[in-house]
């Protein structure tokens, strides 16, 4: 154990992570998974309850799965698919064309979440280029969003300290506007609300013949699983129609039955132009990402004197990958996992607002499907916020992170905007899996609680 972990602090550099806080003589190291639960090199267990990072689906330990992606190694363990196809990619295509919505039956596959951000910008430009508007070069993105970490998908993200550094490079080509959170409490109809009139002067503001797309993600990740008001997506459909800009859909963690359906976009009955997606589409078992277009958008692409999507990647929709999400989306789809997701989404997040109840450190608790965030503050009761320096000794890689540990629970302490706790388990997990997640943020709770007394 100290032999492995010396190893990882002498050679293996950390994503997001503060070097004092790898270089620490705890420094986790999970070795194996089962189900909802993992395990480390000493042996110890831990529910696994942000699906590793939103993206273990199906949970650890499926050898049907693994056994595919053998048997594809065995029969073709790579072929590109530039001027030539495999049948991997092919049926992985076809089988996400038929669950997409309406007629987003065009899949173009790559290897992560940021580079189907990418591939959605990139797009975007060769669309519009094809009709003739090549001014319309500016994106449209919310405040707190994530979008991934490659310079164009960073470019549209909204969390400062990842941009801060990069922001010379990001290209100034996004405008950021309002997300859903300050939404929450309007009532009336949802073309009056802030969130939504934001937009669409953002694309006056901008000039509409310069905005090529507004990217958003059904539920929000940034800023806590900000869930939209009833008719937000069906208003941002209506200004992309009226002022001839794309709308992209990031469903990179809402997808594949995160939030009960196959894509976040059904949940909230509007049709995309384009759907980003990744993590989930494998369950995590490999990497694959890919851009989902709606059937005109390629034909006018192909139709134009460019005459092709200028976009590649040698590993974008590699046979073994592309197999894998075969088996994954089958064994969805015949286990009727995501009616799984449905009929527990209740008992997570109705059990997440009990703990509120008995926790006066919790402000609020969003979210849909297997997707929501806890939010903490110092005294609900008597609307008292964190102080900075109990925000700082709390987050990041402090003593949250520690209390979530000793809880055994892999929920993840979230700073951005405000400290949060982001909780996602496997779509597999049943009642008694939640109930045990439930007792386990309940125990993070009472230790937070406990520490904000004893910091009084
Ligand atoms: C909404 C969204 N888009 C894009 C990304 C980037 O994905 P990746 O980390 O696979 O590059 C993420 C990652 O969490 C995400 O949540």
């Amino acid at each position: 154990m100290t032999e492995i972990r010396a190893k990882a602090q002498a050679h293996l550099v950390p994503h997001f992570t503060r070097g004092d806080a790898w270089q620490r003589d705890d420094l986790l190291i999970i070795d194996r998974g089962e189900g909802c639960y993992v395990a480390d090199t000493g042996g110890d267990e831990y529910l696994d309850g942000l699906s590793g990072l939103f993206c273990t689906n199906l949970g650890h330990g499926r050898s049907d799965l693994t056994a595919v992606a053998a048997k594809q190694m065995d029969r073709l363990a790579f072929s590109p698919n530039w001027s030539s196809a495999h049948p991997s990619s092919i049926e992985a295509s076809a089988l996400i064309a038929s669950v997409a919505p309406a007629d987003l039956n065009r899949v173009f596959f790559v290897n992560s979440g940021s580079e189907a951000v990418e591939s959605a910008l990139k797009f975007a430009r060769c669309y519009h280029l094809a009709n003739g508007a090549p001014d319309r070069q500016k994106v449209i993105a919310r405040r707190w969003a994530y979008h991934g970490t490659t310079l164009g998908a960073l470019a549209v993200t909204a969390i400062p300290n990842f941009r801060d550094p990069y922001e010379p490079m990001l290209g100034g080509f996004v405008r950021h506007v309002d997300n859903t959170l300050g939404c929450s409490g309007h009532s009336g109809p949802a073309a009056e609300l802030p969130c939504v009139a934001a937009v669409e002067q953002a694309i006056l503001a901008e000039g509409p013949e310069t905005v090529a797309m507004v990217i958003a993600e059904p539920v929000q990740n940034g800023r806590g699983a900000l869930v939209p008001p009833d008719g937000y997506w069906q208003e941002l459909r209506r200004i992309c129609d009226t002022y001839g800009v794309l709308l992209c859909a990031d469903e990179v963690i809402n997808s594949f039955g995160r939030l009960g359906h196959w894509f976040g976009s059904e949940r909230f009955g509007v049709v995309p132009d384009m759907i980003t997606f990744a993590k989930g589409v494998t369950s995590a078992y490999v990497p694959l990402g890919g851009l989902i277009v709606r059937d005109p958008l390629v034909e006018r692409v192909w139709d134009s004197p460019a005459s092709m999507f200028v976009h590649g990647a040698t590993f974008g929709g590699h046979p073994v990958a592309t197999a894998v999400a075969v088996a994954n989306m089958t064994a969805m789809r015949d286990e009727l996992v995501f009616d799984g997701v449905l009929a527990n989404e209740e008992r997570l997040i109705g059990g997440l607002r009990a703990l509120m109840e008995s926790h006066n450190c919790v402000s609020d608790v969003r979210g849909a499907g297997f997707f929501c965030a806890v939010e903490l503050t110092r005294d609900r009761a008597a609307g008292v916020g964190l102080t900075d320096s109990e925000f700082a000794e709390l987050l990041p890689g402090g003593v949250l992170e520690r209390f979530v540990r000793e809880a055994r629970v892999l929920v993840r302490p979230d700073s951005r905007g405000a400290a949060m706790l982001a909780v996602a388990p496997p779509l597999v997990a049943d009642a008694s899996v939640i109930d045990d997640l439930l007792a386990r943020v309940d125990q993070v709770l009472d230790r937070v609680g406990g520490w904000l007394r004893v910091s009084t």
